[in-house]
């Protein structure tokens, strides 16, 4: 951790969740989420109960709290389906479905407060989550990212077209952008994934990083996973 917090400015630090950091963690969540519910400091319970070594921390010293979050869980992907929403995902927010045995590290939220964005603290958090998939040895972290500038293009052009347009530089999506220059690829867009996310008009990006010391076996790859529906305009 000492090691990650060296990326960080100044004034940061870097570690895993502790119980009194849960009333800073909602806070971020309705900052950044405003029409969503923040996590409860039971969800972040279970969260730290199910798979403490998943759950990382920003904490600026002068502010004396939580600034950055990447809250992760072990997913058997192949139990999913490619286009599940992250309600499935994460067992409605609880992480309860959490399986020790699985291959996949799935950042379920990486969040970092408006007031402390851009200084480098995403990248931490996700850096020390690759960190873990390789002490693990686990094939690969997944996501789905928003793509919250996706409203303005979704009536010229499908997600599919506009990850692509993202992927090559000609659109920067304040979140996409991010992932890609942390070393994510986006593999396909999916809808649904966050039904009330307006910005996103409901897309994601199915986001991916594989490990390279232990890269998943053939026929495990994340593009073998079955969709649940058809979409329309992908
Ligand atoms: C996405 C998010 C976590 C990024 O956190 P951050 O701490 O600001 O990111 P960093 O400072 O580590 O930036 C990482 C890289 O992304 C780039 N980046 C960050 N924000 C960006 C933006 N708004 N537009 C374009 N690029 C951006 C940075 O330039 C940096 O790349 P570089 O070093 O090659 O220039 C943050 O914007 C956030 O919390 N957003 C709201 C919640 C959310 O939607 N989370 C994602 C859920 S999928």
């Amino acid at each position: 951790m000492q090691e990650i917090t060296r990326l960080l400015p100044d004034g940061y630090s870097l570690r895993l969740m502790l119980e009194r950091d849960y009333p800073a963690i909602s806070a971020i969540c309705e900052a950044v989420y405003p029409t969503e519910r923040p996590y409860t400091s039971d969800e972040l319970a279970a969260h730290h109960r199910v798979f403490p070594e998943g759950q990382f921390v920003v904490v600026h010293d002068n502010v004396g709290a939580v600034v950055g979050t990447h809250c992760t869980l072990l997913l058997r992907i192949t139990d999913f389906y490619l286009d599940d929403s992250w309600d499935v995902l994460t067992s409605g927010g609880s992480f309860t479905d959490h399986d020790p045995a699985g291959h996949t590290l799935y950042g379920a939220d990486l969040m970092v407060h408006p007031a402390h964005q851009h200084h480098g603290i995403g990248r931490a958090l996700t850096v020390a989550a690759r960190v873990l998939v390789r002490e693990k040895g686990l094939w690969r972290s997944t996501g789905g990212s928003r793509l919250p500038g996706f409203h303005r293009f979704a009536n010229v052009m499908s997600a599919e077209e506009y990850i692509a347009a993202v992927k090559r530089g000609e659109v920067v999506d304040s979140v996409l952008t991010a992932h890609l220059h942390d070393g994510w690829d986006a593999v396909t867009a999916i809808q649904g994934y966050l039904p009330n996310d307006v910005e996103s008009v409901g897309w994601a990006a199915v986001i991916q990083w594989i490990n390279p010391d232990c890269p998943p076996p053939a026929g495990h790859e994340i593009t073998q996973i079955a969709r649940r529906k058809r979409e329309s305009n992908a």
